[in-house]
Order: C-alpha cells, then structure tokens, then sequence
C-alpha cells in the first residue's frame, strides 16, 4: 500500500500532508498543461469505477494518471457491466483490483468508498460517495484558494445546498486546519448538518450573501443536488434560489475569488464568468494537476 493508504476522507491527511500534495501540484503543472508528459507512472494502471454521472472528477483522473506516462480503464455504464447480472460491488472491487494499481470510485452511496477499500488489495480514492466526501476536490479547491488568493486570513462564504453538497462536507473539515471565518447561506431547508458544526471551534455562523459581500475573500457557490432530494416536491421549493449575478458582487472587495465545483446549472449567472471574480473554470483546471500529485503519491 502508498504511503497514504487509501484517499476515502479528507480526514485522512494530516495538516503537513495536505501541504505537501498542494506543493508536489504546483511542480505538475506544467505537465498538466501538455507541455511535456512525466514518466513516473509509466506501466501503471489505474481504473475509474464511476456509478454516478461526472465529467471534470473522471477526465481529470485520466488526464492526469497520462499526463504521468499512465493508463486508465473505465467502467463507466453499469447497464454494459457484470454489476448489472447481479455481481456486488465487494465482487467488482475484488476482480478489478487485480488488474490495476489504483482505483477511483464514485458511487450514490454513502459509505461505498470505504468499503470498496475494505475488499481491494491497492489504494482506493474517493471520488465521491452520495452526499458524503469527496477530498480528491477539497485538495484542488484548496490548491485554488491558494494560487489565487491566499490560505491565510479566509473569509469564506459557503452557498446553496449546504445539506447534500459532498464537495462542502469534505472541504469544511480542511479549512478549519486554516483557521478561517466562514459564513454558511443557504435557505434553511438545506443548511449545514449540524454534525459538521461539531468539533469546528473557528470562527463560523449563519449569514445572507448580501450582508457579508463586502468582507468575503472566497465565495464558493454550489448546485442544488437535485439527484440527492427523497422527494421532487421538495426540490421544487428551493430550486433557483440562492443565485447570483454581476449586481450581487456590485460591493464586493476587489480581490474577492468566486469558486463553484461544477457543473453549474443557474445559479452563477453567466454575466459573472467574465468577471475577474470568476475562478470556476481555473479551479477546474487545476484538477489536473493536483490529481497528479495525489496519484503519484498513492500508487507505487
Ligand atoms: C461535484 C460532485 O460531484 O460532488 N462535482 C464535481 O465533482 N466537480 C459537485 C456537483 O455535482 O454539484
């Protein structure tokens, strides 16, 4: 096994670690930009298992894992898999990880991850796990907030769905290594779970966009998880709510950096991409790179 085992929580990486992996991303860069291609994973195999729609989490695996001299299989569409003759995921995970030397899954379930991990014999990462974690994203948001603005002094501003968004759950538990102040806006139908309140003694509490613009440094938006409500009624309510466009950021500080995980369905409007503001599609980017790091460290 890797050094750092397998990638299922952000709580996985200590504080040194997680700066150690921003730092090694910094240094993949120029590979990830095409420039020239790393040999250091050369004869490595790693395979996506994705039970889930994604677009940026699986290409930027595959883009990095080659940006590394790598190659990567995909079991994409459950329908033209065994998993639709019945077979269980423990059985997938047992076979698959015979042929690979990593494996990234993405699954509806909470919990899938780790026991995925609990029957493969190479390093398992997280890709995301129903409305769980997702900490390969929480680094390469990190390694965002640090090129284009800064991990010390975050004044952040969590939006939207607060409730399901895995991307939020897993990167609440890595700011708080950064001391920050965060504001949670969400409508109260999709606030934070309270078990994420616990054990944060920072600085952290309810506020509406509008009375904290000026002093945020960070926005980070989020889609409502339309997939994750029980029911569509529910959804209904509190879809295209929470949205912002060039007039919520008029008293916005200059230096403030607006980050969303993607995809976006409405609430960035599109007059906001050609903002200075807009980091969205550059954090996107800098999945590539910050995979490299991750993947070079996990597989041997
Ligand atoms: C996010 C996810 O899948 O949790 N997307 C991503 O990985 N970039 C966010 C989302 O789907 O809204």
């Amino acid at each position: 096994m890797s050094r750092f085992g397998h990638l299922i929580s952000i709580d996985d990486l200590s504080k040194d670690e997680i700066l150690y992996i921003l730092k090694k991303a910094e240094s993949f860069e120029p590979f990830a930009k095409g420039m020239d291609k790393s040999r250091i994973l050369e004869n490595r195999l790693l395979a996506n298992l994705f039970f889930e729609p994604s677009t940026r989490t699986r290409m930027s695996f595959e883009a990095a894992m080659k940006g590394l001299g790598g190659d990567v299989i995909n079991m994409t569409a459950q329908e033209a898999s065994s998993v639709a003759k019945g077979e269980t995921l423990a059985d997938t995970v047992r076979v698959v990880s015979r042929y690979v030397n990593a494996i990234v899954i993405r699954h509806p379930l909470e919990g899938t991850a780790r026991f995925a991990a609990e029957n493969s014999d190479v390093p398992v990462i997280n890709a995301g796990d129903g409305a769980g974690q997702h900490p390969t994203q929480t680094l390469l948001d990190l390694y965002t907030i640090n090129k284009e603005s800064s991990l010390k002094n975050i004044k952040i501003a969590l939006m939207g769905d607060l409730k399901y968004s895995r991307t939020v759950h897993s990167l609440i538990k890595a700011l708080t290594l950064f001391n920050p102040r965060i504001y949670l806006v969400s409508p109260d139908s999709l606030r934070l779970p309270e078990e994420f309140l616990e054990g944060i003694d920072g600085d952290i509490s309810f506020a509406s966009l509008g009375e904290i613009i000026d002093e945020i440094n960070v926005l980070y938006m989020t889609r409502i998880q339309k997939e994750r409500f029980p029911d569509e009624e529910e959804y209904r309510r509190v879809a295209g709510s929470y949205k912002i466009d060039v007039n919520s950021l008029k008293n916005a500080r200059e230096d403030l950096i607006i980050m969303h995980p993607l995809p976006r369905v409405d609430e960035i409007h599109h007059s906001v991409d050609g903002t200075p503001h807009a980091k969205y599609f550059q954090q996107a980017f800098y999945g590539v790179p910050v995979r490299m790091a991750i993947l070079s460290e996990m597989i041997e």
